[in-house]
């Protein structure tokens, strides 16, 4: 079996290693990484370019590609290659439309009754603002369209919700994803990320996990894309996945069907446990970063199998078999993180951060230069531990993570440590870098 992957991050060196280790695929990736170079063939391309992606697909005999970020997902790259007889594990475009989307989400929820926080959408930037500030509450205002994980501030006062607007809506700083926005009530609680792969008529949920996005240790400070990871979610009342299945995952998948967007693939929910029950914050089309570096580790069924029950309609019969224990997935940084991350930094001590089977360096934003590998983004290495407790797969991230050094390495050192706060706390304009 040739899989090939595409994108460039954790995320994908993650994917990478499960398909090449516990799916025996020869893999190849694009553009892929140097971590990424390791267990497979990497092939340079630009993947905002469909028709490049799909020729290297076509290049490699491809038997199956899998593509990681949300962009080339929303920009039709499943349909692409599957236009050109190639197999895709992923959304369509159309699908694809619950992530790119804000609006398309949170209404499709309203239509089918599927728990979210209330909202009211705005295509004009007078009548957000005069909304937010006759409110006078804390409010959520989100970009409708795709931000790279930049378009959604949590305003804890009317001055950061009009802001907020003016910064989306007026200056258009993200384009035309500000041209509308969502603004929604502030929802109290833990936040869980829920994975699930569809055939579009069944889903099987994977563990639940939780990433933890802000910078700051306790949760505070900006949001970024991610500091860290832990699957299973400690913390989660009996029943709790069960009920999101069945609240959201499973109602969305319908949904989708009846409106004629037949979704396949990972979906992805972000959801808040709030006091009167699960509510969907977002949905992804995707994987998440860092949340897939602590699941795939744990996953024994090979990717392959997954991928296959997707694509032939058999999701019914896919019983994913999963190790017992934990994984800890903490990020390591680069100096200026999240705002300004800083390139070019010498990353020494890879080798001596030996890895066993029950540790694991995924690359996240790493480059080899004049033949040394140096920090090439804001979330640069993903250490991964695992263990028959959460804490002993801390121990075992951290005693990895210790023995790397880069100049400027920013790490967080609660990860794990305890379930995180609610989200309630303001921010600054929300300055997020995803995956
Ligand atoms: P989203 O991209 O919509 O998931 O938003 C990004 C992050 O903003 C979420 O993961 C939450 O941490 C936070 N967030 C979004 N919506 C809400 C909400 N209604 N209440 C509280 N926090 C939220
Ligand atoms: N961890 C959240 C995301 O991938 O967007």
């Amino acid at each position: 079996m040739r899989v090939l992957v595409v994108g460039s991050g954790g995320r994908e060196h993650a994917l990478a290693w499960t398909l090449r280790n516990r799916g025996s695929a020869t893999v190849f990736c694009t553009p892929g990484n140097p971590g990424i170079a390791t267990v497979a063939d990497c092939i340079p391309c630009d993947i905002a370019d469909t028709a490049a992606v799909a020729a290297a697909a076509e290049h490699v005999s491809a038997d199956l590609v899998m593509v990681g970020p949300e962009a080339p997902l929303a920009a039709g790259l499943v349909d692409a290659l599957s236009a050109r007889g190639l197999r895709a594990f992923g959304p369509t475009r159309a699908a694809s439309e619950l992530e790119a989307s804000k609006v398309f989400m949170k209404t499709l929820c309203a239509r089918y009754e599927i728990p979210t926080a209330p909202f009211r959408v705005f295509h004009d930037g007078e009548a957000a603002a005069a909304y937010v500030r006759r409110a006078a509450r804390p409010l959520v205002v989100k970009a409708d369209g795709l931000c790279a994980g930049k378009g959604v501030v949590v305003a804890g006062s009317v001055d950061e919700g009009v802001t907020a607007v003016e910064t989306l809506m007026v200056k258009r700083r993200f384009g035309d994803a500000g041209a509308r926005v969502v603004v929604e009530d502030v929802l109290p609680g833990q936040e869980l990320s829920v994975f699930a792969v569809t055939d579009g008529v069944d889903l099987v949920p994977f563990l639940a996990a939780r990433d933890y996005k802000r910078l700051g240790e306790g949760d505070r400070g900006p949001n970024t894309g991610g500091m860290g990871a832990v699957a299973p979610a400690p913390g989660v009342p009996e029943g709790m996945l069960d009920r999101i299945v069945d609240e959201i995952l499973a109602p969305a998948v319908w949904a989708m069907a009846q409106e004629g967007r037949t979704y396949r693939g990972v979906l992805f929910a972000g959801v808040m446990l709030a006091a009167d029950g699960p509510r969907v914050l977002e949905f992804n089309v995707r994987f998440g970063d860092p949340e897939t570096q602590v699941l795939l580790p744990l996953l024994e069924t090979s990717m392959v199998e997954v991928a296959d029950a997707v694509l032939t309609g058999q999701v019914n019969r896919l019983a994913l078999r999963w190790r017992a224990g934990t994984a800890v997935c903490v990020a390591l940084c680069a100096a200026g993180y999240p705002d300004r991350p800083r390139a070019g930094d010498v990353i020494e001590g890879l080798d001596a951060a030996a890895c066993d089977d029950r540790t694991l360096v995924f690359h996240a934003g790493t480059a080899v230069r004049e033949g040394r590998l140096v920090t090439a983004g804001g979330r640069v290495l993903n250490v991964v531990g695992t263990g028959g407790s959460v804490d002993e797969a801390r121990v075992r991230a951290y005693g990895v993570a210790e023995r790397i050094e880069f100049a400027g390495k920013t790490l967080r050192r609660d990860i794990g440590v305890e379930p995180h706060p609610t989200a309630t706390e303001t921010t600054q304009a929300v300055e997020g870098v995803s995956g």
